[in-house]
């Protein structure tokens, strides 16, 4: 089947998604519920309808487009991605894979193709946890991997709920009929940017994901003594920034002692207060990322943290309590899902390299309910969550067509 993509589509597209942003360009900002996300999402949703897809929108704004396949309900086949953004990051995180899955289905509805089974293209509400605090919220909630119970405690940094915040972005009804329904989907693929350096490095244009690491992330809150930085001698200080920087310091040397290059940690946040210059530090909220693709692994830098932290409360007299908000599973990647994306390759002639994702996606979670891999492909640099964050045209264009050439073979088993 001749499959002929519209890189320039795809390119507007990309543009047009991020000029939703709360940061002037090249940097984009889009946190879930803001007013740049809604806009983008109606936007959008339009793009979908005018591509002849029928959309619905389930109580916390995951998105689902379909082109009804000639069998009726059986497993539909997926794919699709965010296209939320972190604060000062780029524009083809998570977007690659909902504009490049909107462009495959175009250019498989030009092909003339029919699919037996529905294509269905998800854009998934909240990936980033730059809201809640915790990533693939959307995900999470359609797979059944969080409760209804759960993500309705769930608060942003103002203190703002998810029920709140829903219903003002006009996304009603209970959170319980979010999970979908088991068998629902078929399969299901993810076209994303590769965010390492790997694919760049080697010359190779497609990335066929074998597994996904697995995240977690904690959130470490430490109380001190405030008072003046002149007056307080050493001695009689509980400064809980140094608590802080021991534990940050602690999180290196424990990943590092794995031995295992694909364990890695990031202290990301650091909350200081006062946070002025001549005031000892009382209070300090720290949230840790450690991911490894062997959860063994990554749940003793974990053990080891929570001890670190009871060892440093002890020898510098503060208050520590260590909250382990998510530590999901890693997943490994469907053989007949990545044989489909192997042999999309082998017919366009594409090089590929099989691969592990250590950045997390909803593809982590959509593992839990069907057959998974996803498309990678390179990116500038390797360089993301940062606004020079690039992918060429003609990258975004052999990943569209390597997707749309699996999408057809899984829609017409
Ligand atoms: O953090 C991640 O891996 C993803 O980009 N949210
Ligand atoms: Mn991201
Ligand atoms: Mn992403």
């Amino acid at each position: 089947m001749q499959i002929s993509v519209d890189n320039e589509r795809i390119v507007s597209d990309l543009d047009k998604l991020a000029s939703f942003s709360d940061t002037e360009a090249p940097a984009v900002t889009r946190i879930v519920y803001s007013e740049s996300d809604n806009r983008a999402r109606a936007w959008l949703k339009e793009q979908c309808l005018a591509s002849g897809l029928a959309v619905r929108e389930d109580a916390i704004g995951n998105m689902f487009a379909r082109w009804q396949g000639a069998e009726g309900d059986g497993g539909v086949v997926g794919t699709g991605s965010h296209i939320d953004a972190i604060p000062h990051s780029g524009r083809y995180d998570g977007t690659a894979g909902v504009i490049g899955g909107l462009e495959a289905i175009r250019a498989l509805k030009r092909a003339g193709f029919n699919p037996k089974r529905s294509i269905e293209l998800l854009t998934f509400i909240s990936e980033e946890p730059t809201r809640f605090g915790i990533g693939c919220l959307g995900s999470r909630m359609l797979s059944g991997s969080l409760t209804p119970e759960k993500a309705s405690t769930l608060q942003d940094a103002k203190g703002e709920s998810l029920d709140t915040l829903r219903a003002a972005a006009h996304y009603q009804g209970p959170l319980d009929m979010v999970r979908l329904p088991a068998g629902y989907y078929s399969s299901f693929v993810e076209l994303h940017i590769e965010q390492g350096p790997i694919l760049e490095k080697e010359e190779v244009p497609i990335g066929v994901v074998t597994h996904i690491a697995g995240p977690a992330a904690l959130r470490i809150l430490i109380e001190g003594e405030g008072g003046h930085a002149g007056a307080v001698l050493m001695p009689h200080r509980r400064d809980a920034f140094l608590g802080a920087a021991e534990i940050a310091l602690g999180l290196e040397d424990s990943v590092l002692s794995t031995g295992a290059i694909d364990t890695v940690g990031t202290c990301g946040l650091v909350d200081v207060f006062p946070g002025l210059g001549n005031s000892i530090p009382s209070r300090v909220k720290l949230e840790l990322d450690i991911r490894d693709t062997v959860a063994g692994r990554r749940d003793a830098v974990i053990s080891h943290t929570e001890k670190k932290c009871q060892d440093i409360a002890n020898k510098r007299k503060l208050k520590i309590t260590c909250t382990i908000l998510n530590a999901d599973e890693p997943a490994g990647c469907d053989p007949t899902v990545v044989t489909a994306i192997v042999r999309a390759c082998e017919a366009d002639g594409f090089l590929y390299w099989r691969m592990v994702s250590r950045a997390y996606h909803d593809s982590l979670f959509m593992a839990r309910i069907a057959p998974a891999a996803m498309i990678f492909i390179p990116c500038k640099g390797g360089v993301s969550h940062r606004p020079d964050e690039f992918a060429a045209p003609t990258d975004l264009a052999n990943g569209t067509r390597v997707l749309a050439r699996t999408l057809a073979a899984l829609a017409s088993q």
